[in-house]
């Protein structure tokens, strides 16, 4: 059923600003929002609909581009403001009047929590006692949801005392991504991906994310959260799901769903000898000097700023394939990207030459591409007329779909939220299977008292994490 009720709490700040409100303007110019849906922005500033007008075009001019603000007008004519300190009850009755709850509507409400995490408690507690987490409500949640498991269980049982598992919808921008969709589409609408897509014919897999940003002012996150928990706790674990996942029976939320939470549930218990950890010093990035970690927090910290992973899947499909795991702040490009390394041919026909192996790479940002490296016969007769080489086999997806331009990713979750589609959010026990696995290796940083070894600003981490696979045969994918 689709919302014609918006709320945003949280929708002064930053999220608001960068994504939600530029994405809810994107989706109105291209006419995708519900043409009844109005959105009532909250937060503790005491600011007039007018006021908040005002910020929302600021930030649409700032964060959108020019040929994207059709109509944005009439879409600040959508907005009106609520002020409301959560933790109070005062500001909840004259939210549920605004929203037209008070009238007993049958108005469909979505809720977007993009505020800090200890106050979703109180907000689901106002929400409840004030009408607003009725059977019409859906509320969705930003991250970070959690720390470890227990944090995260304490916020999905505030969250389930007032919301059924259907009506809540767990953000993990990364879903939001048309690449990251992409991949659904790549291994279940083609033939010839699944039937090698396994054990016996795949060596090992890769997952990188780089970034060349630092710490950008979010010190007090940071340290509570860590390259483990920020990045791979949720971005990473859900590229590794939809890599690993068996074929879903539909693109049902429930379908897919189901699939990913099996081979979330069959990470196995890591070895101490299967992460490093690192921390950027000075160094430079993109040819400008950058400063450590270190002297942006201005102390010393044992958090780190990179880590990587040897993972292993305990199922039929997996069994024996590590699936290496590497993200970072302050690499030298931003980049994500899926490497597939497929084995060697069981017997080489070709005795002088030296085959390489398969290879799929598939770019996430900031391109879209997909990259096959493939053994061909170089054209000739020297050699007895059987020279080899590797040749790419390469798809840029913006030239295989000209004309597309690339959307914020909340665009389409927004979409989702309001159209109530779930399949792109996190369920309940995809979340707690992710810290589980999480939290385990926690455990064994925290049982050696493991410090980040260091690492240059613009380096790909440190060089241990280089020897991590490189004892298994392996390099990273440069
Ligand atoms: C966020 C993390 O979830 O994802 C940030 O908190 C990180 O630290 C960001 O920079 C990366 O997102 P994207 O879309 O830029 O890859």
């Amino acid at each position: 059923i689709k919302a014609d009720t918006l709320i945003l709490f949280g929708a002064t700040g930053d999220l608001s600003k960068r994504m939600l409100l530029p994405s809810l303007c994107a989706l109105h110019a291209e006419d995708l929002l519900h043409a009844d849906l109005r959105i009532i922005g909250t937060a503790r500033s005491e600011l007039s609909d007018n006021d908040f007008r005002n910020l929302a075009r600021e930030a649409i001019e700032t964060y959108l581009p020019d040929h994207r603000r059709g109509r944005m007008a009439e879409f600040l004519n959508k907005l009106s403001y609520s002020q409301l300190d959560v933790t109070t009850p005062e500001g909840y009755a004259a939210l549920a009047e605004k929203a037209g709850l008070k009238e007993g509507d049958n108005r469909q409400v979505a809720i977007f929590l993009s505020t800090a995490p200890s106050l979703f408690e109180p907000t689901i507690k106002g929400l409840a006692e004030h009408g607003l987490a009725g059977e019409n409500s859906r509320i969705c949640l930003e991250k970070p949801l959690g720390t470890d498991l227990e944090s995260s269980c304490a916020i999905n049982d505030a969250v389930a005392s007032a919301f059924s598992e259907d009506r809540i919808f767990r953000i993990d921008h990364y879903l939001g991504k048309e690449t990251v969709q992409n991949l659904i589409a790549l291994r279940f609408a083609n033939m010839f991906f699944e039937p090698l897509w396994n054990s016996q014919h795949i060596e090992h897999v890769q997952i990188s994310v780089g970034e060349t940003v630092g710490l950008e002012g979010r010190a007090d996150f940071y340290e509570s959260a860590g390259a483990l928990r920020d990045m791979v706790q949720n971005h990473m674990l859900q590229l590794l799901a939809l890599v690993a996942m068996e074929p879903p029976v539909s693109f049902d939320a429930g379908a897919v769903r189901d699939e990913k939470v099996k081979v979330l549930r069959s990470l196995r218990k890591m070895e101490p000898d299967e992460s490093v950890t690192g921390q950027y010093r000075k160094g430079a990035v993109d040819g400008q000097p950058v400063a450590g970690y270190d002297e942006e927090l201005g102390r010393d910290s044992n958090v780190e700023t990179f880590v990587a992973l040897k993972a292993h899947i305990d199922n039929w499909r997996w069994q024996g394939v590590p699936f290496y795991l590497r993200t970072g702040k302050r690499m030298p490009e931003r980049v994500t990207e899926i490497v597939v390394q497929f084995r060697c041919v069981p017997h080489n026909i070709f005795p002088g030459a030296k085959l390489k192996q398969n290879r799929l790479v598939i770019g996430i940002q900031p391109e879209e591409n997909i990259h096959l490296s493939m053994m061909a016969k170089v054209p000739g007769i020297e050699n007895e007329g059987m020279t080899l080489r590797q040749v790419p086999l390469d798809i840029t997806m913006p030239d295989a779909f000209t004309g597309k331009f690339k959307r914020i990713a909340y665009e389409r979750l927004l979409l989702d939220l309001v159209d109530g589609r779930q399949t792109l959010f996190v369920r309940r026990d995809e979340v707690e299977a992710q810290w589980r696995w999480i939290d385990s290796i926690r455990e064994i940083w925290e049982k050696e008292d493991r410090a980040p070894k260091t690492y240059a600003a613009g380096s790909w981490g440190p060089s241990k994490a280089i020897a991590l696979v490189e004892r298994d045969g392996v390099s990273w994918h440069d």
